[in-house]
């Protein structure tokens, strides 16, 4: 066996002769010379196998490959102009190291019931594998901006005692005697330790028992939840817009390849620079009543239709901010421009993705925090930890969720959330 290297090493190795483990994804053979489309998880490649070149028994044994067997190959490596990758092996030698027998997953077309059952071989195709590493940038992306920009990550609990977003929506579970819920935000947690470290943001699993049946919801999701003290709303949509930004400038510099792959009109994504648009909910409503949308009034929560349709308004990801104080939870600051409304809001995407981030100023005042537990029949013992906060040094302060797999669709171009996480938890599917 020569050196091993992994396929996006190749610019590195170009004349030399190299081994690289990896599985075949497809193949194609005439008399003499066999094509094998090889993935090593770092990329793909095209090895030549030459008969002549190979001698017969090796040959044969290149031509009879079938998908997803994995080997180790050997061979010289070439620059190819008329790969994406750029580069392709002319093979002198091959170990196969597994046979895979009829790989359920073929060339041809499958239903998308299929492929989730085979979720755990799905990951492997190129499409997949395009969306997973645009996942990976996102995230390595949030690590750099949040820690550029002076932030420290701190980890809220997912077991929890009591409820951030509303308790319709809680996965239930025991804690020994006691009743517990599994994290739907880490929020309240966070506004705790921007009171000890100033910035701070978290990354975690997030549950929603939501019975939604749609594009955009799972019920294990992904959040990154910054919180800042001494931040009003308006500071917080600055860090908001500024943050979105970075991550999809990144992607565009560091992921070209894996968006050409899925199609992604990067036209689109190159305008994303802050800031963004901001529209309030009321200008919001009289929008949509414009465009003859009479199933909506002042006080109802957007659908999907019209958030798509507000979004159609605007290049960019645009904010909708100040929504009504009864539609939100109990946390948000009440908003003194407009009565009857909350210092929030919500960052719709572009392009029908909807809503990718909700945040808020939070209230800092105490009395009134406890009239707000009150109205929303929440047990005041079980937030007593949230109430301190607003009576040892109380300071304004701003956070906001941004959800990890409505992100990367939108980056992607990918319609369903279903394929921007790797195993994904949707109503009616826990497997695999
Ligand atoms: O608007 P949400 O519910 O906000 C919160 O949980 C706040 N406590 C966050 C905060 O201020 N720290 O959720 C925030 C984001 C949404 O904008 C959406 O991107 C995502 O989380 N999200 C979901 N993603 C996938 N499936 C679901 N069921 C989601 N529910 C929310």
């Amino acid at each position: 066996m020569a050196d091993k290297i992994t396929i996006n090493q190749s610019s590195d190795f170009v004349g030399q002769t190299v081994t690289i483990g990896a599985w075949i994804l497809n193949k194609r053979s005439s008399g003499k010379i066999a094509f094998l489309q090889l993935r090593d998880g770092t990329g793909f490649m095209q090895a030549v196998v030459v008969k002549e070149d190979i001698g017969e028994e090796l040959f044969k044994v290149a031509k009879g490959m079938t998908q997803e067997t994995s080997l180790y190959i050997t061979g010289v490596i070439k620059e190819d102009d008329r790969s994406d990758f750029g580069y392709e092996m002319e093979v002198t030698d091959l170990e196969i190291i597994h046979e895979a027998v009829d790989y359920p997953i073929t060339p041809k077309a499958h239903g998308t019931d299929f492929l989730m059952d085979h979720r755990h071989l799905w990951l492997r195709s190129k499409r997949q594998h395009a969306v997973m590493k645009i996942r990976n940038e996102i995230i390595r992306a949030t690590y750099e901006f949040f820690n550029n920009e002076g932030f420290t990550k701190i980890d809220p609990p997912i077991l929890t005692g009591s409820a951030p977003e509303g308790t319709s929506e809680l996965f239930h579970t025991k804690y020994f005697d006691e009743d517990a819920f599994l994290s739907q935000s880490g929020q309240l947690y966070m506004e705790a330790a921007a009171m000890a470290h100033g910035k701070v943001f978290s990354f975690g699993p997030t549950f929603r028992a939501e019975k939604s049946k749609t594009r955009r919801h799972l019920i294990e999701f992904w959040m990154i939840e910054p919180e800042m003290a001494f931040y009003e709303h308006e500071d917080s949509l600055k860090v908001q817009e500024d943050y979105v930004s970075y991550i999809v400038q990144s992607v565009l510099k560091n992921c070209q390849l894996d968006l050409k792959l899925l199609g992604r009109d990067t036209e689109k994504l190159e305008k994303v620079k802050a800031p963004f648009p901001r529209i309030t909910y009321t200008d919001a409503i009289k929008m949509l009543k414009e465009m003859n949308f009479d199933d909506i009034e002042w006080g109802d929560d957007f659908g999907a239709p019209h958030e798509t349709a507000i979004a159609n308004h605007f290049d960019l990801p645009v904010f909708i901010v100040n929504y009504p104080t009864q539609i939100k939870p109990f946390y948000m600051e009440p908003n003194p421009e407009e009565e009857g409304t909350v210092k929030c809001a919500d960052l719709i995407a572009p392009e029908g993705y909807g809503e990718i981030i909700g945040g808020s100023e939070r209230i800092n005042d105490l009395e009134l925090l406890e009239a707000r537990l009150k109205e929303h029949h929440l047990d005041p013992a079980a937030y007593s930890y949230y109430t301190d906060l607003r009576k040892y040094g109380s300071v304004p302060h701003s956070g906001f969720g941004l959800g990890l797999e409505r992100t990367v669709a939108w980056i992607s171009g990918v319609e369903h959330v279903r394929e921007t996480s790797p195993f994904p938890r949707l109503l009616n599917r826990l497997y695999p």
